[in-house]
């Protein structure tokens, strides 16, 4: 496995697989990896030839500064994760690499942009679109894979492909869990004991409205799920939601195609995010 920092060396590496019609594949990431993000390597695996990973803390993806600055990054163990997981190419740039200037960046995402995340982090989708055309640029990669826990990033990311009319295929991969059925998140590393068993409830919630959907109306399922949150101390609820999976806009009709459970929580000083497919 080599480990590149610049863009000019990646493209170097690339040309000659791309030459020789081979498959490429990126799985971009912000380090901090874990089985999820192993879990986006070996499926990337199985279809391309070459699969380069990306590591970079996007700074303009943060609405808080705060939260960039205590952004984990285990390099080491990172680096090691992957060359266990059999990745073919890290590309680890600095932020000089990716932003040698002073830029604007502003596309029309839609108005999922505004939704959910992107009412409680604003502008953080157009940072995350930003880095990753770059991330494209640079790697020009046949796939593209991102982690389902991140649903609207995946939306965002596709508004973004059409955008720019990019012909790469994005591929969404499931939501990977702890035994006890946390999302994994590079976050969770900050929960303390007692946040981790209360972080449990969005689980909880989330598969309390797949597992009884068709018991109860979509306002009654909502409801449920919001008392089984609010009743956990520790943890401060950003909104729980049933959404359609194009717009994230609340749907009430349970007869509606593609339905999706959404949430987001503060748990101690954490915020997370996790969500489930309904049907
Ligand atoms: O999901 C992430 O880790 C990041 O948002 C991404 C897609 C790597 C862009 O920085």
């Amino acid at each position: 496995m080599e480990v590149i920092h610049t863009i000019t060396a990646l493209k170097m590496l690339l040309e000659p697989r791309k030459l020789a019609q081979q498959k490429i594949a990126l799985v971009p990431t912000m380090g901090a990896l874990h089985k999820g993000h192993v879990s986006l390597i070996k499926i990337a695996q199985q279809y391309a030839d070459i699969v380069v990973c990306s590591i970079f803390v996007n700074p303009t993806q943060f609405t808080d500064p705060k939260d960039l600055e205590k952004y984990p990054r285990p390099l080491e163990h990172d680096i090691e994760m992957l060359q266990e997981a059999g990745c073919d190419f890290v590309f680890m740039p600095l932020v000089k690499e990716m932003y040698p200037a002073p830029e604007q960046w502003h596309i029309d995402l839609g108005n999922a942009e505004f939704l959910l995340e992107g009412e409680f982090r604003k502008g953080h989708y157009q940072g995350v679109t930003q880095i990753v055309k770059k991330l494209f640029d640079a790697v020009d990669p046949d796939l593209a894979f991102f982690g389902q826990k991140d649903f609207q990033q995946i939306l965002m990311i596709r508004q973004m492909v059409a955008h720019f009319g990019l012909t790469l295929e994005i591929i969404s991969c499931p939501i990977i869990r702890e035994d006890d059925g946390l999302a994994m998140s590079s976050r969770n590393i900050h929960l303390s004991a007692e946040d981790r068993k209360n972080a449990l409830v969005l689980n909880k919630a989330l598969q309390y409205v797949k597992d009884h959907f068709n018991d109860y109306s979509i306002e009654e399922l909502l409801q449920k799920a919001i008392d089984i949150i609010n009743s956990t101390t520790g943890v401060e609820l950003d909104y729980f939601t049933i959404a359609n999976t194009d717009t994230l806009l609340p749907e009430y009709n349970k007869g509606a195609k593609q339905l999706i459970a959404l949430v987001a929580a503060k748990v101690g000083e954490t915020r997370l995010i996790d969500n489930m497919m309904l049907d």
